[in-house]
């Protein structure tokens, strides 16, 4: 019997050319000192760098690299550091949300327009990770993520201070004039004092946990402090481990399965994750191919408590989850309550199942057991109703649970800036009964959807002990954030959603029981105010604004471009000379 011809790998396609283009190919790469041997075959795994100065999160990915790069060397692997567009929360104006479709691209055609037949992505701050899942999907070549892992818990005066979640909550006390200007200050060296990315439970930290649980990075890939040599330790592991899977010709598709996405889903709301997950999760499923939608978020959450006391949910922060058993833990639970799909495949060759249901549980007040969890149904809640047709959503575990079934009169807000303008002023007519309405902060509006929807409360109702309102948007909102907070509704304000036509003074309907969203004015009326909307304008008329502007989906759809949608795989251009 003939045995199966195994495909040539896509490097050979350059480095095995015994012709001119061979030694184009090859000779360049020697002015670093590779032998001629090392062009033998073997598997070349890129390693997808996202380090950058610009951004502080991923500022020791050169660390991490070296140890990736010394376990594709132990495996039998030529390792080639590359870099790609990085995206950092905290600089980027007017969000990294704008970039992480241009970053996905960068990643893409990186990939596929060098000779890798693997690849590690390095990933961090919030947006690292979706742009670089992103990007490797649409190739899915054999691929292992990273993750650069959380700072160390801030410590201020004898108290923990959780990054984000601290910020809203010192800056509200600062208007409020509880803290001063100096211990303003001085929180900001105690919040972040060493590498890694945000320590709440975050964008970062949760985009970390669905890359755990989605498989596609190591065991302990979601809590490992950045400065503990574990984390080291995990790098060079999964250096080792994607020459393997190379050799074994497992491309992402095998782990990004619908099974896969399932799990994160349940991980992300046993975690009491970001909402951002709903988005991110949705866009890399339409790039790998999985039909996965808001009702699945719905429907797979409601059944899934969060076992987590971390912030911005509950009081700790990753440093003491990891310490109480990380992520494994949190997957076991689920796993022992039939809330996972144990026979999803894992980068590291064994089935979720096979990697968690031993996980220990060292601390169960940071980590809850099932039967008394920290807080129940804590699933992400799709809500519909004639503000958001298609749409949008809450996180119950951050918000106010009376606030949960609620009427209100509208305070209306036009842009981000009508809200700075006004909500200082003391004459501003609101009440702790009123429904804030953020406008025009969609994908399209802002442009690319930033995080404003968690709208800082009037200073007059902060001073009167307000701690909370209802507050409605086409925006996101940070991982770190809280409060009862209506994101993502979709179609936004400037695609001509309902949103764009609500006035001061309407009536708004919360039920998240229900799972309603309700614009309280008879049809006829919304039918004369659509008539009298007018589109805006793209913000620019030119370059990567313009394209993003024109091409961007919907929220429930990822806010993907939609000619990013899907993939080309991992075919080999054509000859460069
Ligand atoms: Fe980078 Fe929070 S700012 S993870």
């Amino acid at each position: 019997m003939s045995e199966k011809k195994k495909p040539q790998a896509r490097s050979v396609q350059w480095f095995g050319r015994q012709d001119i283009y061979g030694f184009i190919y090859r000779s360049w790469m020697k002015n670093r000192g590779v032998p001629q041997d090392q062009f033998d075959g073997r598997p070349v795994i890129g390693i997808c760098n996202t380090w950058s100065e610009l951004v502080p999160c991923n500022s020791h990915f050169r660390t991490i690299a070296e140890h990736v790069r010394a376990g594709v060397l132990e495996a039998g692997g030529f390792p080639l550091e590359f870099p790609v567009m990085s995206l950092g929360e905290t600089l980027l104006r007017p969000t990294a949300m704008l970039y992480r479709n241009l970053a996905s691209m960068d990643v893409e055609e990186s990939i596929r327009a060098n000779p890798l037949d693997g690849v590690v992505l390095l990933v961090g701050c919030d947006k690292t990770t979706p742009s670089l899942l992103m990007g490797a999907a649409s190739v899915d070549i054999p691929a292992i993520a990273v993750s650069g892992g959380p700072m160390l818990s801030g410590k201020y005066r004898g108290t923990d201070i959780g990054s984000g979640t601290n910020v809203w909550s010192m800056s509200e006390d600062l208007r409020a004039g509880k803290i001063t200007l100096e211990e303003f200050h001085e929180a900001e060296s105690c919040m972040h004092r060493s590498h890694g990315h945000c320590m709440t439970m975050g964008t970062a930290s949760t985009m970390a946990s669905m890359v755990e649980s989605l498989g596609v990075g190591m065991p302990g890939n979601a809590a490992i402090p950045a400065v503990d040599a574990r984390r080291n330790v995990l790098a060079r592991s999964a250096g080792r481990r994607i020459v393997e899977l190379v050799k074994e010709q497992t491309p992402l598709s095998k782990v990004l399965t619908k099974s896969a996405f399932e799990n994160a889903i349940r991980a992300c709301a046993a975690i009491g994750g970001s909402t951002n997950a709903v988005i991110h999760l949705i866009a890399l499923a339409r790039r790998i191919g999985v039909d996965l939608t808001l009702g699945d978020w719905d429907r797979l959450g409601r059944e899934v408590h969060c076992l987590v006391n971390l912030m911005p949910s509950g009081k700790y922060l990753m440093e003491d989850f990891y310490y109480a058993g990380g992520l494994p833990a949190v997957l076991r639970e689920l796993g022992e309550n039939h809330l996972l799909n144990r026979d999803a495949l894992t980068v590291n060759g064994k089935t979720i199942w096979e990697n968690n249901r031993d996980a220990p549980c060292y601390n169960r007040d940071v980590i809850t057991p099932f039967s008394k969890p920290f807080k129940e149904n804590t699933g992400i809640a799709v809500l519909r109703g004639n503000l958001a047709p298609d749409g949008a959503i809450i996180k119950p575990s951050a918000a106010t649970p009376k606030l949960m079934q609620h009427r209100g009169r509208a305070v209306v807000f036009e842009s981000i800036e009508d809200f700075h303008g006004r909500i200082d002023d003391p004459g501003l007519e609101v009440d702790e009964s009123s429904v804030m309405v953020l406008k025009n902060c969609g994908p399209k509006g802002y442009p690319g959807m930033a995080e404003v929807g968690n709208m800082p409360l009037p200073p007059k109702l902060l001073k009167k002990g307000v701690t909370d309102m209802v507050r409605i948007s086409d925006a996101r909102m940070s991982g770190t954030a809280y409060g009862t907070v209506v994101l993502h509704i979709s179609p936004e304000a400037a695609a001509g959603g309902a949103l764009a036509l609500v006035r001061n003074g309407d009536t708004i309907e919360l039920d998240v029981a229900k799972r309603m969203l309700q614009l309280l004015i008879p049809d006829e009326t919304l039918a004369q105010r659509r008539k009298q909307w007018v589109q805006p304008q793209a913000p620019l008329e030119r370059g990567y604004w313009k394209l993003y502007f024109d091409h961007v989906l919907q929220a429930h759809q990822g806010a993907d471009l939609d000619f990013l949608v899907g993939k080309s795989g991992a075919f080999v251009p054509r000859d460069n000379h």
